[in-house]
């Protein structure tokens, strides 16, 4: 987590910082932080959002063509001003952000506090920068190789720049574990965790790879590896527009990225599916595709939002591709000494693709020879590269940190890469496929049709906005829809809520239900249906008040449920990119009737790079 931006050129620094800080608020927004060159290197950080630095700052005193800034989501220490970055080292001639965790901190602050350093903050930042400072004097070396010598000695993940007081001209930068982007433009260059704070002056890029230090000094790229062998920057053409990072008229990131759910879809099956040709095509799965085919398991790791995904990505592969599938929380999976043999296929779902667990679990299953496939939304994101193939989901810069639009194109990149292998083995028929593939174009417009059902989620978000908890149930394809909703009501309205399959209730939550207690089931058509509404019936008679997401022309729940939410029909395989676009507006509403921060809410980041 935290966000990370730096400047160097002729531009204001302090202007490109902080508008590329707020671009990176998803990551972190405990406190922010700004280090200028204008008389002397000088550190302005508060506690807070980035608006609150912005505020105490003075423009007139920062006048200074390189900088660098920080938006931090805490790991040591609490957020406060000491904590938040920039960290000047002892001397204060140099200053640096860092994105990460070093693990060997607590043994290098001894190491320094030995020799009469002294610290002003808990965090592992200040003692990596006092480290960096302590190897330049003892070595009376250059601030470049006591930043690689230092590289060599600390354990954990990273991404830092540095500045120094001595040279206006640099600025030294290096990643391991934690995301870095350089965008180099004219007589200028740009470093930031992801590319979002860039392309508005620049689309060439250079992706900074693990063990990788990047120079800039005197207007010249240099990159190096901690082994101090140089090598030459891979400039990469980004392809994004600076509209899809603004929120083009909506109050919140959350809203619009609901509303681009149909073209997300639809951008993320461009290319790939054409039902009329009966052509399903993705270009990242060639070389290993017999893998996918032939595998006598399939394990699926991610972590939130992505692990739902996941869960309904399982219904489907057994289903279709009749092959046997383990979802798995990459957090669990990577500590529980998994069996894992050569050839073993893994499908790692990620949208930002630096998730620390996620890419935990691909390395240790890599060790042992597993194929991996990466689903990630972030093109050129860190689980994207260190797949062996994959698809990206192209839904776009999601901003808002409860994830929505990525959500939807995991669902529909599954879906196909689950068709594919099922077409390719046999494993369904050629009427059921094309059916499918038909269905599929269909889902923009059937999502597009529940999107219309706004307003009358307002309402019901009216009457339950203060309810302490909630209870969502579904069954089959909706079991994973529900455990997210209950997700999304959780993150951002801060109401506790549960997702349970229909049937299970009876083991446990049905005795928390009574007459306050709304109970969300995911009561479409399908082969689980009747078994729903029977689980209806059990909370009508305990008082709960039930709102229930239903097909449309339902005659039945209509007559049981306080509160009835129609979606339009589809398969039953790919309801759950439909059913989930209520529940995704419901869990918004709610938020915004609560005064809550919907697109950054408390103590959550988006891309959670520690593990
Ligand atoms: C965080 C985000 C969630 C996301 C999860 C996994 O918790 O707040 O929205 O689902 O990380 O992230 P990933 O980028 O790997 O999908």
């Amino acid at each position: 987590m935290c966000g990370i931006v730096a400047y160097i050129g002729p531009r204001k620094a302090h202007e490109v910082i902080i508008k590329g800080l707020k671009r990176l608020e998803y990551r972190g927004y405990d406190s922010a932080g700004i280090a200028l060159l204008n008389g002397s290197l000088n550190i302005y950080k508060k506690k807070g959002r980035v608006s609150d630095l912005e505020n105490t700052l003075e423009d007139e005193k920062l006048a200074s063509r390189v900088g660098i800034g920080h938006t931090r989501w805490a790991t040591h220490g609490e957020p406060n001003d000491e904590n938040a970055h920039p960290h000047y080292s002892f001397s204060k001639n140099l200053a640096i952000i860092h994105n990460g965790i070093i693990e060997n901190y607590s043994s290098l602050k001894q190491e320094l506090l030995n020799k009469g350093y002294s610290f002003k903050s808990e965090t592992d930042s200040e003692v990596f920068i006092q480290f960096i400072e302590d190897i330049q004097v003892n070595n009376d070396c250059s601030l470049e190789e006591a930043v690689r010598l230092a590289l060599t000695k600390v354990v954990g993940a990273y991404a830092i720049v540095i500045m120094s007081k001595d040279d206006p001209n640099m600025l030294i930068a290096a990643r391991k574990g934690s995301p870095l982007v350089i965008g180099i433009g004219k007589d200028e260059f740009f470093l930031a965790s992801d590319a979002t704070p860039i392309i508005e002056y620049t689309n060439e890029v250079v992706y900074l790879n693990d063990y990788e230090i990047a120079i800039i000094d005197n207007n010249e790229l240099r990159l190096k590896n901690t082994q101090d062998v140089a090598s030459t920057p891979y400039i990469q053409t980004l392809d994004m527009e600076l509209e899809a990072i603004e929120k083009g008229g909506y109050e919140h990131f959350m809203l619009k990225e609901i509303f681009e759910q149909p073209r997300s879809i639809s951008d993320c099956m461009r290319g790939r599916l054409n039902a009329n040709k009966g052509r399903l095509v993705l270009g990242g799965i060639r070389e290993y595709a017999n893998k996918l085919v032939n595998a006598d398991r399939i394990i699926i790791v991610a972590c939130g939002t992505s692990w739902h995904a996941g869960l309904v990505a399982e219904y489907f592969f057994e289903e279709f591709c009749r092959v046997p599938v383990e979802v798995e929380y990459a957090s669990e999976f990577r500590y529980r000494n998994p069996i894992i043999k050569e050839g073993d296929v893994m499908i790692a779902i990620s949208q930002s693709g630096e998730t620390a667990d996620t890419l935990a679990a691909i390395e240790l299953a890599k060790s042992k020879g597993a194929i991996i496939f990466g689903v990630c939304n972030v093109v050129g994101s860190s689980i994207a590269r260190v797949s062996h193939e994959g698809a990206y989901t192209h839904a776009g810069p999601e901003i808002g940190v409860a994830s929505t639009k990525a959500f939807t194109a995991q669902l529909t990149v599954l879906s196909m890469i689950a068709l594919r292998v099922a077409h390719k083995k046999g494993t369904i028929t050629e009427r059921r496929y094309h059916e499918l593939l038909v269905e599929m174009e269909n889902i923009p417009s059937k999502v597009e049709k529940a999107l219309e059902l706004d307003a009358q989620i307002k309402l019901v978000a009216e009457r339950f906005k203060d309810a302490k908890n909630f209870l969502y149930l579904g069954r089959g394809y909706n079991f994973p829809v529900a455990l997210e909703g209950a997700l999304k009501l959780k993150e951002i309205s801060y109401i506790h809520a549960e997702g349970y399959p229909a049937a299970e209730m009876k083991h446990g939550p049905i005795a928390l239900i009574d007459e306050e207690m709304p109970v969300v089931f995911i009561a479409t058509r399908d082969s689980s249906y009747d078994k729903v509404v029977s689980n209806i019936q059990e909370v009508k008679a305990r008082k709960g008040k039930v709102i229930a997401v239903v097909t449309e022309g339902d005659a039945l729940i209509p007559k049981m449920a306080e509160f009835v939410i129609e979606v339009p029909k589809t398969d039953e395989a790919l309801m759950p990119m439909v059913s989930v676009i209520p529940l995704q507006l419901l869990s918004y509403y709610i938020a915004v009737m609560r005064d809550c921060n919907v697109d950054q809410p408390r103590n959550l980041a988006k891309s959670v790079t520690v593990e």
